[in-house]
């Protein structure tokens, strides 16, 4: 049994990887996304009043199922976390204490909470705490959204930028209450009549949010406030702009690492030198598709061209089928002689792409020759098959 287990586990961590295009990774996030809707569609309809009675029975069965699944799907997680790349090296005990207290851990430890509080203290969908579940399942959803790690790191990437525009925020927001407070104290004294009071209108108007429940009325105090709500469109602007900047930048270096992986699968590319290959894989995507998508389908325009670093596409022409393999490629025939895509064709499996696009499908044509010579051989060998030979299945 020994031999096996470690299978068993690797196979269950990855049904939790959010990049998982196999059956069961898709099946899973279903099932997850359902139970959290469900989950938390109970707890908002137990909220309202005057519901008849047997429906609270009915929503606290539905969040004891929810808070079950979530449970057995902490453990689950917990005794799969070793097989975590991140965890390499660690004994198998250490890599469950590590992911335990991750963000996704304590998340899923959050999540488990309201299965021990319906246990022991009795609560119902109803319960006046029932509405925090809400919140800890909430959090869950985080879990099929890989950019939070992104933007975390973000975060961490540029806090010296961050930590400036609120420095300024901070010496806008005092000023502002201090002068508010010495200008309108005697026309209101209970909104402004210290510099706390004031600081709710300076958060306020600094924001731009202007709830209008505290407004200068000194021609100094609104002078003040239109320098305040100004200064408050610049600061969240050049947040955003950090913010934005730096998401694309993350996301551009992550794409990088993610082609490199992929491009390794595929020999045409093997072959190329590294500076070679540094410039072809700044300009590809890594595109994941489940079985029986169309990526491109016949007669439409095409834009991009496509290698198979992994799983199988069908191309679909006339006179038959033909089935394309990892290392094989597709959609060049659209952008070499700029006509309408020639067939569809559709993947048979869970299948990984790597896209590149027409403009700078041309640009490799002038920097990287023998690669589009070596498309191009073999669209002249397809074109001449499509036109005579009968099709047959190619393995690259
Ligand atoms: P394109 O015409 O852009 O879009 C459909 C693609 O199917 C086409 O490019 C080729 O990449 C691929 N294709 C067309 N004919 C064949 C063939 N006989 N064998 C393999 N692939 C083909």
């Amino acid at each position: 049994m020994a031999a096996t287990a470690p299978s068993t586990r690797a196979r269950v961590h990855s049904i939790f990887r959010h990049s998982e295009m196999g059956r069961g990774g898709r099946r899973w996030r279903v099932l997850h996304l359902t139970v959290l809707a469900a989950g938390l569609l109970a707890i908002a309809i137990s909220s309202i009043d005057g519901l008849p009675i047997w429906t609270d029975d009915v929503l606290t069965a539905i969040v004891v199922l929810v808070a079950v699944v979530f449970f057995g799907e902490y453990l689950v997680r917990l005794w799969a976390a070793p097989e975590s790349n991140r965890f390499a090296g660690l004994s198998d005990g250490m890599a469950r204490l590590r992911w335990a207290l991750s963000i996704n851990g304590l998340i899923g430890l959050l999540a488990v909470f309201p299965v021990l509080a319906i246990t022991f203290s009795s609560i119902h969908a109803g319960n006046e705490w029932a509405p925090i579940f809400c919140v800890f399942w909430i959090l869950k959803l985080s879990v099929h959204a890989p950019a939070m790690t992104t933007l975390a790191r973000v975060i961490a990437n540029e806090r010296a930028t961050l930590a400036s525009v609120v420095i300024i925020f901070v010496m806008v927001l005092v000023t502002a209450a201090a002068l508010a407070h010495m200008l309108e104290r005697e026309l209101q004294p209970k909104v402004f009549g210290n510099i706390p009071e004031s600081l709710w209108w300076a958060v306020v108007t600094l924001t731009t949010t202007g709830y209008g429940d505290v407004v200068p009325k000194t021609v100094g105090g609104r002078m003040v406030g239109s320098l305040v709500m100004v200064s408050g469109i610049v600061v969240l602007a050049l947040l955003t702009g950090i913010l934005a900047t730096g998401f694309s930048e993350e996301e551009r270096r992550r794409e990088y690492l993610r082609v490199w992986d992929q491009v390794t699968r595929v020999p045409m590319f093997a072959e190329l030198g590294t500076v070679t290959l540094s410039e072809i894989v700044s300009k590809l995507r890594v595109r994941h598709y489940p079985p029986r998508i169309v990526v491109v389908r016949r007669d439409e325009p095409g834009d991009s061209m496509f290698f198979i670093s992994e799983g199988e596409v069908e191309v679909r022409l006339p006179r038959g089928s033909v089935a394309l393999r990892q290392g094989g490629f597709f959609g060049e025939m659209a952008l070499l002689d700029r006509l309408p895509r020639s067939a569809t064709v559709v993947t048979t499996q869970p299948t990984t792409l790597l896209v590149l696009y027409a403009s700078d499908f041309y640009e490799v044509a002038a920097n990287i020759p023998s690669l589009v010579e070596a498309v191009e051989r073999e669209a002249r060998r397809r074109r001449a098959e499509n036109q005579g030979a009968p099709a047959k299945v190619e393995t690259p």
